[in-house]
């Protein structure tokens, strides 16, 4: 983290270091098993947990719309016995008048609330608030990167319909390139070993920065799926492919991923077009799910899943199915933040560790003039004012290192490196970034702008150590 940020953890109400919610990546997969447990134990009966965080503020700070995410937050703090303040309509808030996130995230917790949810349009918004607020942070949906309690309630409905989650066979389908649930779900279903079939609208497909994680993380294969039998689905896209985790798996006849006769969907979640997001793109033929598609012999025992809003892709008499679960999902809602909330807050302890905070791999030093490539990403946005770019090193087995935006996690391609003190600079070969110390490293996009930072290639004669 650069330095000039706040970096150093914060304690949380039951004294040890605050822990926020930004990315599905920050709890441990015991930990998400666990909250389901607790969330069952609320759900029993929502009305009894009045004195769990009584005392306890949450603020709502949304700058995009929101139904349910927000109102099942307020539910639940509500329930919890805590209060609630909102900054929820953008033009009523200080936002309108310039004011950065970092500053509302300053005030706002600390002495106004003990917990921040917060949904922004920028991507990776929500890092920046854990990073400036004193308290913890949720991410209620930043831009089109993650929406991690979202996810949560989607895996505890598919959990609580199909009684685990490990292997599932879960279809996507629709704006999978721009939807933030869809990228969450994705890193959890793989961490469940679940099989994959994205059924993007054409265009809208996963971005790859969501597949090259996918691989590197959750070591997942890719290969052609079809899904032909699936109609008013199968029509809108020619390009659905198969996403398996590699090991171990059930499914071993996939070590060499061939097209796939997908044959038993445990869900399909549909996603409505971000047209807020787009670009003037058309979104006509968007696929939509019907009572036809659910009669596909491979959709026999599938949940339709949806985050909502919902717009034309679920047809309204499949709301009457037995399979449909979106409005499951919605209502689990506020057990399962009730869950979280009550965690985050210190008010219930779960046996499960934490994970590795994965956001912690080293920083790199910024020296050069990098910056992210996803002009969607807060630092090319509000942030350009007050943030300092800050990259992570993220290295696959037997691969270059690579470099990630600590905030939106978009990768960034790196060709050089360069020894500071000796002022060269050559290619990112692995075997040559391992040789240059940490603090001598430099990174670069191209050649280019090694040498407009005064950096000459390399020499035979140029030493690479110390
Ligand atoms: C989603 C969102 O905001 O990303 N909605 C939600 O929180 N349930 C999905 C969407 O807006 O399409």
């Amino acid at each position: 983290m650069s330095s000039a940020n706040p970096s150093s953890p914060r304690p949380g109400p039951s004294g040890s270091e605050k822990r926020d919610l930004v990315s599905i990546e920050d709890l441990s997969t015991e930990e998400i098993l666990e909250l389901f447990q607790h969330a069952d134990e609320f759900r029993d009966n929502l009305r009894a947990w009045s004195d769990l965080c009584r005392g306890t503020i949450m603020a709502t700070l949304f700058f995009e719309p929101s139904t349910r995410t927000r109102l099942s937050f307020e539910s639940a703090m509500l329930r919890l016995g805590g209060g609630v303040i909102t900054a929820a309509d953008e033009k009523s808030s200080s936002r309108s008048k310039g004011e950065s996130l970092a500053d509302t995230v300053r005030v706002v917790g600390g002495s106004y609330a003990d917990i921040l949810v917060v949904r922004h349009p920028e991507d990776g918004a929500a890092r920046v608030a854990a990073r400036y607020a004193r308290v913890p942070v949720i991410n209620g949906g930043d831009g089109s990167h993650e929406h991690p309690t979202q996810t949560l309630c989607d895996l505890y409905t598919l959990w609580k319909e199909k009684g685990k989650l490990e292997g599932l066979e879960v279809v996507l389908c629709g704006d999978l390139r721009y939807s933030r649930t869809i990228h969450s779900f994705c890193y959890a279903l793989a961490r469940f070993r679940a099989n994959i079939v994205t059924m993007p609208y054409p265009g809208f497909e996963l971005p790859d920065y969501v597949l090259r994680r996918l691989r590197r993380d959750f070591g997942v294969k890719t290969g052609a799926a079809s899904v032909a039998d699936l109609p008013g689905l199968a029509g809108s896209s020619n390009a659905a492919a198969y996403l398996t985790a590699s090991e171990p798996h059930q499914l071993a006849l996939f070590t060499q991923l061939g097209p796939v006769e997908v044959n038993r969907i445990d869900a399909i979640y549909m996603t409505r077009a971000q047209r807020e997001r787009h670009s003037g793109e058309e979104t006509k033929n968007y696929p939509r799910l019907s009572s036809q598609t659910l009669r596909a012999a491979a959709a026999k025992d599938a949940r339709v899943m949806h985050p909502l809003p919902r717009v034309d892709e679920i047809d309204y008499d499949v709301d009457a199915d037995p399979r449909s679960v979106y409005f499951r999902q919605a209502e689990l809602g506020v057990p399962m933040r009730m869950a979280l909330m009550a965690y985050l807050l210190g008010r219930i302890q779960l046996r499960s560790r934490p994970r590795a905070d994965h956001a912690t791999n080293p920083g790199v030093d910024s020296r050069s003039s990098m910056r992210c490539r996803n002009e969607r990403c807060i630092t090319n946005g509000e942030g350009v004012r007050y943030l300092e770019r800050d990259f992570r090193i993220r290295q696959g087995v037997g691969e270059a290192p690579s470099l990630e935006c600590a905030y939106c996690e978009r990768e960034l391609e790196v060709r050089c490196v360069g020894h500071l003190t000796r002022r060269w600079f050559d290619g990112c070969s692995e075997q040559l970034v391992a040789a240059v110390p940490p603090s001598e490293r430099v990174w670069f996009e191209s050649e280019e702008q090694a040498r407009a930072a005064g950096f000459e290639p390399r020499k035979p004669s140029d030493a690479v150590g110390q």
